[in-house]
């Protein structure tokens, strides 16, 4: 249901350590897919409020979501034309992150010229009730709550944590952190060669 995600052995370090932090509420930032807070509260449960943050539009819908906050997304008007079908499935709030869920995978191709395209948007609508059904189904059954969500610079956001509170994040994703890596060894291993060949 949810984009991307941290690595399993990220996450039962993150587990593992929970358990040793102060007893206060605890702040994420950077949340993205919110692994980290779900990982919390299968550790916590709802016993002590954990709060999010992102900058990304995917991102602070889930996280308005999660801390029951109304979410401020509506159909453009010069959209109704291609998009007003999707009106029923705008109403109630998991039905709405639901298609905003959804409409990240479709929503580039809407009003777009060309026949893949035009196939595309068809195929998501033909499809749609059944996507859609499963995806707000597991919205529903999600028990993970955020104490608070803040939208914005994370670094706005860490200016207002306590200061003995506990901090967890994972800004970047480990096969961002792989490919950076492997790039910063290939001077290294150049080097090398040169010197085994002259
Ligand atoms: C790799 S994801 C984080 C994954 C997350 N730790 C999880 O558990 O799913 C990186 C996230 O950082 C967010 N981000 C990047 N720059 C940010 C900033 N200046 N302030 C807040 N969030 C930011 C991005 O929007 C993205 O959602």
């Amino acid at each position: 249901m949810f984009h991307g995600s941290i690595p399993a052995p990220l996450r039962s370090i993150i587990y593992e350590h929970a358990g040793a932090w102060p007893e206060t509420d605890i702040y994420v930032g950077c949340s993205g897919n919110f692994t980290i807070e779900r990982v919390l509260h299968s550790r916590c449960g709802n016993s002590r409020p954990v709060h999010g943050n992102d900058i990304q539009a995917y991102s602070c819908a889930l996280g308005w979501y999660l801390a029951g906050d109304p979410l401020p997304f509506t159909l453009r008007e010069d959209h109704e034309e291609e998009l007003g079908w999707l009106a029923p499935y705008l109403e109630d709030r998991s039905d709405l992150l639901a298609t905003l869920m959804l409409g990240t995978r479709f929503l580039q191709y809407v009003g777009k010229e060309g026949v893949d395209y035009r196939r595309m948007t068809a195929a998501t609508r033909d499809q749609w009730p059944r996507m859609h059904e499963k995806t707000a189904t597991k919205l529903k059954a999600l028990e993970t709550r955020l104490g608070s969500f803040f939208a914005g610079d994370v670094r706005d956001y860490l200016d207002q944590v306590p200061p003995e509170a506990p901090v967890v994040m994972s800004p970047r994703s480990t096969r961002w952190t792989i490919r950076r890596s492997s790039r910063a060894s290939t001077p290294r291993s150049t080097g090398r060669r040169r010197a085994s060949t002259s």
